[in-house]
């Protein structure tokens, strides 16, 4: 029998090790979301309240994953979280494994820009801009040109049945259309992670579908990732996954096929 020399013996070694960092690697990079031991509490003493209790939840790249609880079950708490919309009372929040507690100002809001969509219950427009120029806002700062912008936006007040309210201030639309500006705002830069909170809440039911249709087709075609509250059961029964919420506390975790 040959026996190795430590030089083998060495490059084997390092090689096993490559395998393994690069296995690690691929595993962690399908992870998009991790939160661990998250809590966020309101108030103190008799005012306490724990909006949110210990949340490890980890989502992969592509999920469609509905979040759902009743009314004051810390849904809306769990999204702003994740988002960095708001600062955890303990826990932590990685967004491409990246802590964001760790991440400057600066860092986190680029990586938000670059990488998530939101869609929130207060929709955020700008008041001054139109619908159109609040759509392509985004779009302007990560410097997409004029054309692409223009055919963007279209498609998506097309589909979302903004056409003709383009020139409209944010206080000159309706709830509902307001709402589907800012879904069209989610969308238009092609994020990686769309975070929605109650995104058909004020939709008829028709382009409440409508918009479904389009989140699960950007999920499917491109693996964009959807992480959306939701009262709907109509929404829920399409989600690949469910995480339910009691009074802060996840009680339940289920994919489906
Ligand atoms: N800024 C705040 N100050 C104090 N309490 C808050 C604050 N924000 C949320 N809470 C409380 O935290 C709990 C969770 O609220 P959250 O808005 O996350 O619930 P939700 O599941 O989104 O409810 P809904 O379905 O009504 O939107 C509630 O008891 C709420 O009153
Ligand atoms: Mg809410």
């Amino acid at each position: 029998m040959k026996l190795l020399s430590p030089k083998e013996i060495n490059k084997m070694t390092t090689q096993v090790n490559i395998t393994d960092v690069a296995k690690k690697a691929t595993v962690s990079q399908n992870t998009v979301i991790e939160t661990t031991h998250l809590c966020r509490e309101f108030g103190q003493g008799d005012t306490l309240v724990k909006a949110l209790t210990d949340a490890n939840i980890t989502i992969e790249r592509g999920e469609f994953t509905a979040i759902i609880g009743p009314s004051g079950s810390g849904k809306s708490t769990l999204l702003q979280l994740i988002g960095g919309l708001d600062n955890p009372s303990s826990g932590d929040v990685f967004l491409d494994n990246k802590n964001i507690n760790h991440m400057t100002g600066n860092e986190l809001s680029d990586f938000r820009r670059d990488h998530i969509g939101f869609i929130f219950q207060a929709y955020n427009l700008i008041p001054v801009l139109s619908a159109q120029e609040n759509i392509e806002y985004i779009m302007l700062l990560q410097g997409v040109p004029a054309t692409e912008r223009n055919k963007r936006v279209d498609n998506l007040m097309h589909t979302l049945g903004l056409e003709g309210l383009g020139d409209r201030r944010p206080a000159e639309l309706s709830g509902g259309q307001q709402q589907r500006v800012a879904v069209a705002r989610a969308m238009v830069s092609k994020p990686s992670i769309i975070l929605a909170d109650e995104p058909t809440a004020n939709l008829d039911s028709k382009t409440g579908a409508d918009l479904l249709d389009m989140m699960k087709e950007l999920n499917e075609k491109q693996n964009m990732t959807f992480v959306f509250s939701t009262h709907d059961p109509k929404i829920m029964e399409r989600a690949k996954r469910i995480i339910s919420l009691v009074d802060g506390c996840i009680v339940a975790d289920e994919r489906r096929s």
